[in-house]
């Protein structure tokens, strides 16, 4: 082939539209994320994430029957899978929690025999399973890193604050709840991200919703992903003081290293989730009276504007939020995905409704016709 006739590479697919999809978007004139119509700021401010995952899953908010229906399969499935909890009590409690949960989600679709049904009825029921075990699963973990014992789901509570029972036998104060819920709701849904996309790709081969969320949790491990809010509280550890704040960009930046927390692939004026999200780490830091934290939070966001343009994500905030609430760290990329596993069931049920195999090409650059040694 000559170099005329080659064709135009997209690396790392940026600008390529891969397919259609309904249920988010990001409504370039105002800067807004709609989940499925409504800007997900504002149903941040108003629902839980169950709503979310029904109106994600089904097309529309639920009724108030269907939500009580909803709700009450998910809160059947709430208790820890024993398998997964024999099997975790088994690991290193200094394993990533992210290597934990993929295995624990794996475990999941090896002991459910519904596993290898596509249909839709059954994916909603595998999907209604693992937005309960998600939760159990990653509080376990939190618990295991400090030698304690799961506590048990109460079936009475809803996911957001049934977590911090779970992870604390302890549920913080409504403020408190509301921003977390907050976080999970922001967190669910992002379009076409890497995650998302990795589901996409292994639901197009007509592989099952289990090996689909483990690899996108995979995906949504790496730093220049959902890893980035774990990084951006070593970063803020790694700040003693706001005025220190422009130094450590600077040598950062010099070092040619990224700062987590900032940029976007798909915002160039900010990410629309952050506004919501600063609010609720304000609550949280009013609830912890951790002032300190948020001046380094700012001093930060003031250095890598002036040195880069560069503007925060929703993992800058989202960080030192769960930070303040009493997470370890290495929990934080978890939370991410029990409350992204919305997203992607809801892309995997689009795929599979029109599907066609994912398989793009690449432009050969090795060696031609060697001769065999
Ligand atoms: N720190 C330093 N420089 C950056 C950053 C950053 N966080 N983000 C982008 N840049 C720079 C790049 O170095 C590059 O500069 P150059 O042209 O001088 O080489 C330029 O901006 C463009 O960078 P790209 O990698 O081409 O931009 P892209 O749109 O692909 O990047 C990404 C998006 C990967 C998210 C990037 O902004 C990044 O690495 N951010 C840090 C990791 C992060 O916060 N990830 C979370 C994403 S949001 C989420 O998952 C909720």
């Amino acid at each position: 082939m000559t170099s005329e006739q080659s064709p135009t590479v997209h690396k790392g697919l940026v600008g390529v539209y891969a397919d259609t999809t309904a249920v988010s978007t990001i409504d370039e004139p105002t800067n807004t994320l709609i989940y499925r119509g409504y800007p997900a700021a504002q149903l941040a401010e108003r629902y839980s994430i169950e709503h979310i995952a029904y109106l994600l899953w089904y097309g529309d908010l639920p009724t108030a029957a269907e939500f009580d229906a909803f709700t009450s399969r998910i809160r059947a499935a709430y208790r820890l899978d024993p398998a997964v909890a024999d099997w975790l009590a088994t690991t290193r409690p200094d394993t990533h929690p992210m290597d934990l949960l993929r295995t624990a989600v794996s475990i999941l679709g090896a002991t459910d025999s519904s596993t290898p049904q596509l249909d839709r009825d059954t994916t909603l029921a595998q999907a209604t399973r693992l937005l309960a075990q998600m939760p159990a699963v990653v509080a376990a973990i939190q618990r295991h890193r400090h030698a304690q014992p799961p506590i048990p789901a109460d079936p009475g509570l809803g996911i957001a604050e049934n977590f911090f029972h779970m992870c604390f036998d302890d549920i913080p104060s409504e403020p408190m709840v509301r921003a977390f819920e907050t976080s999970l709701i922001l967190y669910a849904e992002h379009g076409f991200n890497a995650s998302t996309f990795t589901a996409r790709v292994v639901t197009s081969t007509l592989a099952d919703l289990y090996s689909a969320i483990t690899a996108a949790i995979g995906a949504l491990k790496g730093p220049l992903h959902g890893g980035a809010n774990e990084a951006v509280m070593y970063m803020l550890q790694q700040i003693d003081s706001p005025e220190a704040a422009a130094d450590w960009v600077r040598r950062a930046l010099e070092r040619k290293e990224r700062i987590m927390g900032f940029g976007h692939r798909v915002y160039k004026h900010g990410d629309s989730r952050v506004p919501a999200m600063e609010k609720a780490l304000k609550t949280v830091v009013a609830e912890r009276g951790a002032t300190d934290l948020l001046a380094r939070y700012h001093a930060v966001q003031d250095a890598v504007y002036q040195a880069k343009q560069l503007l925060p994500n929703l993992d800058f905030p989202a960080g030192p939020a769960y930070y303040l609430m009493g997470f370890d760290i290495p929990i934080f990329t978890p939370i991410f995905a029990m409350a992204r596993v919305t997203g992607w069931v809801a892309h995997v049920l689009e795929q599979r409704a029109d599907n066609a195999l994912i398989r793009p090409l690449a432009v050969y650059t090795g060696p031609t016709s060697r001769p065999l040694p």
